[in-house]
């Protein structure tokens, strides 16, 4: 009775203040998570606005069926409902209550559409209805594996690679990646298969020819596939390739230009992996920074330049 009152003085209060009735039940919304892992736990939320009505329910529905009913004026408030034949939903009950249900241990079957009706008490006996999905995902036992990217391409060569997600539920998405920029669709294919019971895998292929751009500076490559459910999963394998090169003609430059020792400091190294092809700044060269003007090193740098551009024949990018 006293809460009665109480309420009655509320509801008096609200229209003296804003000048019009009390209209019931607005604002419902739900919130449930887009995808779970097998085996965790679901909070499944549902706000709403009263409006100063009383609440009468919250039910929630898995598909057509009521699994869960919250009812103030009812002992106990929370009453549960078998959804299947041989499967139950497990409502942790301690974390749910009117505005929530915390579902425990999820499993595959419960992936689907979850609704929350309120109902609003007399005067109004407004309800409404709102749905979200939810995914129950079993994660691939393993990341990705990736065959076939060998060790050393040449400019013109074709990269031949494929990688695959073991069972997974649903399937993953696979994704190449390529010194970090995505890969153009046109070279990938994809393909899902079947694993015993009831996971999916997830293969795709690649096959790109490669041009100048796909490598480092420094003549490196990073070709790599990363597998992803939905936002609860997300692995990646890597493996690195190198562009191979010819050689020899730098080598055999480095060996007969004639420089004083000295003008080198120390740690600086002048293999291939050192000199840049594409790049005509010099001044990398310093630990500085600062392009230094030695006369030895700057032909030695000129005539690397030069072979490396010569090499490069209007390669059509
Ligand atoms: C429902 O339970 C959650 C977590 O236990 C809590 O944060 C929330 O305030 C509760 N809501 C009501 C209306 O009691
Ligand atoms: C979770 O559910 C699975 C079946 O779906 C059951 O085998 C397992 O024992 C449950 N684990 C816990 C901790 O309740
Ligand atoms: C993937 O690549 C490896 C190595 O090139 C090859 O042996 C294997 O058959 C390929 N698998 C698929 C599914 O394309
Ligand atoms: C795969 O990607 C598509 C397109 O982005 C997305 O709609 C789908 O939900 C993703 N599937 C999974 C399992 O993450």
């Amino acid at each position: 009775m006293e809460a009665g009152v109480i309420t009655l003085i509320n509801v008096f209060t609200f229209i003296l203040l804003t000048g019009q009735a009390v209209t019931g039940l607005k604002d419902v919304r739900v919130t449930v998570p887009i995808a779970v892992t097998r085996g965790d736990n679901a909070r499944l939320r549902c706000h709403f606005d009263l409006e100063g009505d009383q609440l009468y329910s919250v039910k929630w529905y898995f598909g057509p069926r009521e699994f869960y009913r919250y009812t103030p004026r009812e002992k106990p408030a929370i009453k549960m409902f078998p959804v299947m034949m041989n499967k139950a939903l497990d409502i942790d009950t301690s974390s749910s209550n009117e505005t929530q249900v915390t579902l425990k241990n999820v499993s595959t079957p419960f992936s689907g559409r979850y609704s929350c009706e309120v109902s609003a008490d007399a005067p109004s006996f407004h309800t409404a209805l709102v749905s979200g999905e939810m995914t129950v995902v079993v994660v691939p036992q393993s990341r990705p594996v990736l065959m076939g990217v060998k060790p050393r391409y040449r400019i013109g060569d074709t990269l031949r690679a494929n990688c695959t997600s073991p069972g997974s539920r649903p399937a993953a998405n696979l994704t190449w990646v390529l010194n970090d920029d995505p890969v153009d669709t046109r070279f990938v294919r994809q393909y899902r298969g079947m694993q015993q019971t009831d996971l999916e895998t997830s293969t795709t292929t690649l096959e790109m020819p490669l041009m100048v751009r796909h490598f480092t500076k420094k003549g490196r490559m990073k070709v790599r596939c990363a597998a992803s459910i939905h936002n609860i999963y997300w692995q990646t394998t890597e493996k690195s390739a190198e562009e191979e090169r010819p050689r020899g003609l730098v080598n055999d430059v480095v060996q007969s230009v004639h420089y004083r020792p000295d003008d080198f400091e120390e740690g600086d190294v002048y293999g291939d992996d050192e000199i840049d092809p594409t790049s005509s700044s010099f001044g990398s060269y310093g630990k500085s920074g600062v392009p230094r003007t030695l006369h030895g090193k700057t032909l030695l740098i000129g005539v690397a330049t030069l072979l490396g551009v010569s090499r490069r024949p209007l390669m059509a990018d």
